[in-house]
C-alpha cells in the first residue's frame, strides 16, 4: 500500500504522513512508535512531526481552498466524492477496523460494526452539501433586499483523541466537507494508524491534493503548532478538558472558531419504576463497553434507594462475568486500556476511591488469568456508597470504573446529576413517560437518552454543556460549525441618502 512500509527484521510497520497528496516523513526525519496495547508490543512507527510539517500541511489546505479545484466544486459535486468515499470506505471496513484494534486496543467486536457505519457518516453529510444555503430577509424599509449566503469556514484543524480515531475524525471531517473545507488532521499519538490508513481511502476516492491533510506526532509539538497557525480557520477538537482550555488559548492568538467535545462524567439515573434488566444492561454498556474509554461513559450511577442494593448486586455479579481478551477475538466483552500511562491513570483513581472511603464491591485489580498478563488490563470495577462530592463521582476516569450513589426522590436525582462540572450526557430510566419528560428537560447535558444509553447517530447533533466544552458534532447543526454566514445588501431605489446617519 502507498505510504507503508514493512521492515523485515523488526516486523514493524513504518507509517508516512499524507500532505498535499503526497506520503513522506517528518522533515526531522525522526519517527514514534505506536504500541499494541494487548501485547505491550510496539508494532508501527509513525512519522514524529513539528511545526515545520504542520505549516506544509496548513500550506497545502489552504492553497486546495484558495486556488485548487475544490473550491470550484459545487455542493452536488461535493457530495457526489463524498459518496464515493463512503463505498470505499464500506470495501475497506475491516482493514481499518483491524488497524485500529491493533493501535488502541478497542474490541473488534465495536470497531468492525463501528467502520462499517462510518459510510452512513459520509452519505448523510453528502445528502447535506447540496442543501447548505443562506434565506432572503424581508427589510425594515422599502429600498432594500437582504439576503444571507452560508460559504465554508476555509482550513480545518482537527486534533482527534486515542479513543476512537476515525469516528470522531468523521464527525469532523464530513461536515467540513459538505460545507466546502479543506482539512489537516492531527490524529493521537498513541492510535495514529488508522487514520493514515483512511488517508489512503481519500486518496482512493479521488479528492483533490490538500483537501484531506494528516501530520503525526505528539501534542505539544505537532496539535500545537496547528492550533497555533495562522492559516488555520477553524479548530476541531476531541480530547480532555485540559488540553481542550490549552488548544482554545492557542486558536484565540489568530481568532479561529473552535468546538470543544471533551471529557464527562455522566450519570447514569435509575428509578425504582424502572425495567431493571434493561437498566443493568444499559448500566453496563455505558461504563464497561470500550473498556470505560469513551467521553460519553455512564461513569456515575444514581440509583433510587428502594432498588440501589438490588441493582448494585445485579451489576457486580455482570460485571464479574465479563470476558476478559484479545481485543481481535469477537467473544471478548472487554479489552485492555488502550496504553501503559493511562493504565497507571486508571490505577492511581481507584487507589484514591478506596482511600476516599467507597465501598469497593468488585473489580480494581490487574487481572492475573493467561494470556492478560502483557496487556494493559484492568478488571470491571464498581464502587457502592460513593457520595457525590468525592474525586469518584467528579473526576473523569475514563476506565471501566463505575460510582454508585444512592438517591431518594426525583429532586434529589436532578441535582446530584447537575452538580458536576460537566454536562455531556445522561440516562434516564424509568417506565413513568411524564417523570422521563421532565428529567430530559431538567438535565443539564448535551444528550440525554431515556431507557437507553450510548445511542448515536450521523443525524443526531452531539455535544457538551459545561466542561464537556461547545460546538455540535452530527446533525444539521453541525455543517453551521463550519461555515461563514454572509449578509448582502442590495439598494433597490438608486436614490441617494444622508451620509451622516446610520441606515
Ligand atoms: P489529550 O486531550 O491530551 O489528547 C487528545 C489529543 O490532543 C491528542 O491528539 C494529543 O496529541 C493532543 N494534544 C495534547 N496536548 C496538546 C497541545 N498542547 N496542543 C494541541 N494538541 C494537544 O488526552 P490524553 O492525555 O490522551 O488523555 C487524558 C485524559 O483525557 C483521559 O484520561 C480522559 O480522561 C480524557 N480524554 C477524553 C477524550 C474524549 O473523548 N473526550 C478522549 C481522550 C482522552
Ligand atoms: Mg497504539
Amino acid at each position: 500500500m502507498m505510504g507503508t512500509v514493512t521492515t523485515q527484521v523488526t516486523g514493524l510497520k513504518h507509517y508516512d504522513q499524507y500532505i498535499g497528496g503526497r506520503w513522506a516523513g517528518a522533515r526531522s526525519g525522526q519517527r514514534l512508535e505506536t504500541v499494541n496495547p494487548f501485547t505491550g508490543q510496539a508494532w508501527a512507527t509513525v512519522p514524529r512531526s513539528g511545526a515545520a510539517d504542520v505549516d506544509q500541511a496548513v500550506q497545502a489546505a489552504r492553497a486546495a481552498f484558495d486556488d485548487g479545484p475544490w473550491g470550484r466544486l459545487t455542493g452536488r459535486e461535493r457530495g457526489r466524492l463524498m459518496r464515493r468515499l463512503a463505498a470505499v470506505i464500506a470495501e475497506h471496513a475491516d482493514e481499518v477496523a483491524a488497524v485500529e484494534v491493533t493501535d488502541n486496543g478497542k474490541l473488534i467486536r465495536e470497531m468492525a460494526g463501528q467502520i462499517q457505519g462510518l459510510p452512513d457518516y459520509y452519505e448523510y453529510f453528502a445528502g447535506a452539501a447540496d442543501k447548505i444555503h443562506g434565506e432572503t430577509i424581508p427589510a425594515d424599509r422599502s429600498n432594500f433586499f437582504i439576503y444571507t449566503v452560508r460559504e465554508p469556514a476555509g482550513v480545518v484543524g482537527a486534533i482527534t483523541p486515542w479513543n476512537s480515531p476515525v469516528l470522531l475524525m468523521s464527525w469532523k471531517l464530513a461536515p467540513a466537507l459538505a460545507a466546502g473545507c479543506t482539512f489537516v488532521v492531527k490524529p493521537a499519538e498513541q492510535a495514529p494508524a488508522s487514520t493514515l490508513e483512511f488517508a489512503r481511502l481519500v486518496e482512493e476516492a479521488g479528492f483533490p491534493p490538500g483537501v484531506f491533510n494528516v501530520v503525526t506526532g505528539l501534542g505539544p509539538e505537532a496539535g500545537g503548532p496547528l492550533t497555533e497557525h495562522p492559516g488555520v480557520d477553524k479548530v476541531a477538537f476531541t480530547g480532555s478538558t485540559a488540553t481542550g482550555v490549552r488548544v482554545m488559548k492557542g486558536a484565540a492568538e489568530h481568532l479561529a472558531r473552535v468546538s470543544l467535545e471533551l471529557g464527562g462524567k455522566s450519570p447514569n439515573i435509575v428509578f425504582a419504576d424502572a425495567d431493571l434488566d434493561a437498566a443493568a444492561n444499559g448500566v453496563v454498556a455505558g461504563i464497561f463497553a470500550a473498556t470505560g474509554q469513551t467521553c460519553m461513559a455512564g461513569s456515575r450511577l444514581l440509583v433510587q434507594e428502594d432498588v440501589y442494593d438490588d441493582l448494585v448486586d445485579r451489576i457486580a455479579a455482570r460485571a464479574g462475568q465479563i470476558r476478559l481478551g484479545d481485543p481481535l477475538d469477537p467473544a471478548t466483552e472487554m479489552g485492555p486500556v488502550a496504553f501503559a500511562g493511562h493504565l497507571a491513570k486508571v490505577q492511581d483513581c481507584i487507589a484514591a476511591g478506596v482511600d476516599s472511603g467507597a465501598r469497593l464491591i468488585t473489580g480494581g485489580r490487574r487481572p492475573t488469568a493467561d494470556g492478560l498478563a502483557a496487556g494493559y488490563f484492568i478488571e470491571p470495577t464498581l464502587f457502592s456508597e460513593v457520595d457525590n462530592e468525592m474525586p469518584l463521582a467528579r473526576e473523569e476516569i475514563f476506565g471501566p470504573v463505575l460510582a454508585a450513589i444512592r438517591f431518594a426522590d426525583e429532586d434529589q436525582a436532578l441535582a446530584i446529576a447537575n452538580s458536576s462540572p460537566y454536562g455531556l450526557a445522561a440516562g434516564v430510566w424509568t417506565r413513568d413517560v411524564q417523570r422521563a419528560h421532565r428529567m430530559a428537560l431538567g438535565l443539564r447535558a448535551g444528550t440525554i437518552w431515556v431507557n437507553a444509553y450510548r445511542s448515536v447517530g450521523p443525524m443526531a447533533p452531539f455535544g457538551g454543556f459545561k466542561a464537556s466544552g461547545f460546538g455540535r458534532e452530527n446533525g444539521l447543526a453541525a455543517v453551521a460549525e463550519y461555515t461563514e454566514l454572509k449578509t448582502v445588501w442590495i439598494e433597490l431605489s438608486g436614490a441617494t441618502r444622508d451620509p451622516f446617519k446610520l441606515g
